[in-house]
């Protein structure tokens, strides 16, 4: 099993991407051989200035080893392994444009104006593709909004290997997390919590402080009715079924147990209690990091480190891609 996944370095880490993702990353660090690294180069599709992407990528770095990634897996950005981009360029002329214009990504984010949007952000989903490909990955552990282009990493694979008659990529599997597939919005229950949005009433994010934590559950936007006893029954109160959800995955129970504990009572009575165990599961993680914080050089050796070893484990397979396309390598 070869486990691989990464994630955008723009602004902070919140809640989603913790319950979402990281958390698996940890625990898969002893299932199989992980590689995580920090998308930077992703991020320059974003509007990201230059200084804050170089802080966010050791902010984000430390993150992660404050959430429990260690030695066992490797850690780098993706920036410093060029077999990334390099595949990337020959899975260009894999990957087709209609597939592309289908990504729902892609759509939200150029929005109306298509001719202004960059070439980048249309090509995002490639280059994602080749970050997964390039190891041979198996496995892709990510959040449910990333599963489209996990398909799309599959078509690209398939047609590659069609196209030039080889078995070079496995499909890669998407591990997306049951208990917390989709953690939305602190302020509205139908858009998913995004480092992107304006509002940072929106999300926990992983630095936040406990009061910070507690006045952010405790401001979110939630519904006047008492919880029922059946989770099913929350169906159509997206943002009391988002609060039991994240309850339950931080509690790491299910989402019927909690439901079946505070039935009968109202968000008066289920927001502290929430708040109360969102700091007592993101404290450790929010100290580790700030002492992380203190020393970014030794981060920045770090990942260099993961790095070298990404780079081996990759030089091998580009290489086969180069020579199945007919390069001279
Ligand atoms: P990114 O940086 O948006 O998110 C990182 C991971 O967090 C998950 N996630 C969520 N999960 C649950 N609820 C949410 N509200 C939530 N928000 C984010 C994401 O699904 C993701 O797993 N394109 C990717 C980064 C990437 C990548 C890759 C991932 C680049 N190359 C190769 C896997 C494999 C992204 O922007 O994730």
């Amino acid at each position: 099993m070869r486990v691989v996944s990464g994630i955008q370095t723009t602004g902070n880490l919140h809640l989603g991407n913790y319950l979402g993702a990281i958390r698996q990353w940890v625990a898969m660090q002893d299932e199989g051989e992980c590689l995580f690294f920090l998308a930077d180069l992703h991020a320059l599709t974003s509007n990201v200035t230059p200084q804050e992407l170089a802080n966010s990528t050791i902010e984000m770095a430390a993150t992660l080893l404050a959430a429990g990634i260690d030695d066992r897996a490797i850690l780098f950005n993706q920036s410093r392994v060029p077999a990334h981009s390099e595949l990337c360029w020959i899975l260009q002329g894999t990957a087709r444009m209609g597939w592309l214009n289908r990504m729902t990504q892609w759509k939200d984010k150029a929005g109306k104006n298509r001719e202004g949007a960059s070439v980048g952000l249309f090509t995002y989903p490639v280059l994602q593709a080749a970050d997964i490909l390039v190891y041979q990955a198996t496995h892709v552990p990510v959040g449910e909004d990333q599963k489209q282009h996990l398909e799309l990493a599959r078509d690209v694979a398939t047609k590659f290997n069609t196209d030039f008659g080889v078995e070079l990529f496995p499909l890669p599997e998407p591990l997306i997390s049951k208990a917390a597939p989709r953690i939305m919005s602190l302020r509205d229950g139908s858009a998913k919590m995004s480092k992107s949005d304006p509002s940072d009433m929106s999300r926990i994010n992983l630095i936040d402080d406990d009061d910070t934590i507690a006045s952010k559950i405790r401001k979110s936007k939630s519904d006047a009715d008492l919880l029922p006893d059946s989770f099913d029954a929350l169906a159509e109160r997206p943002e009391a079924k988002n609060l039991v959800t994240i309850y339950a995955a931080l509690a790491e129970r299910e989402p019927q147990s909690v439901v079946e504990e505070f039935a009968g009572q109202g968000f008066g009575a289920f927001k502290p209690a929430l708040a109360d165990l969102a700091v007592s599961v993101l404290a450790p993680v929010r100290d580790r990091l700030q002492r992380l914080l203190g020393d970014r050089a030794a981060v920045g050796a770090q990942l260099a480190r993961g790095a070298e070893r990404a780079q081996a484990l990759a030089a091998p397979t580009l290489k086969a891609a180069q020579q199945a396309v007919g390069l001279q390598v």
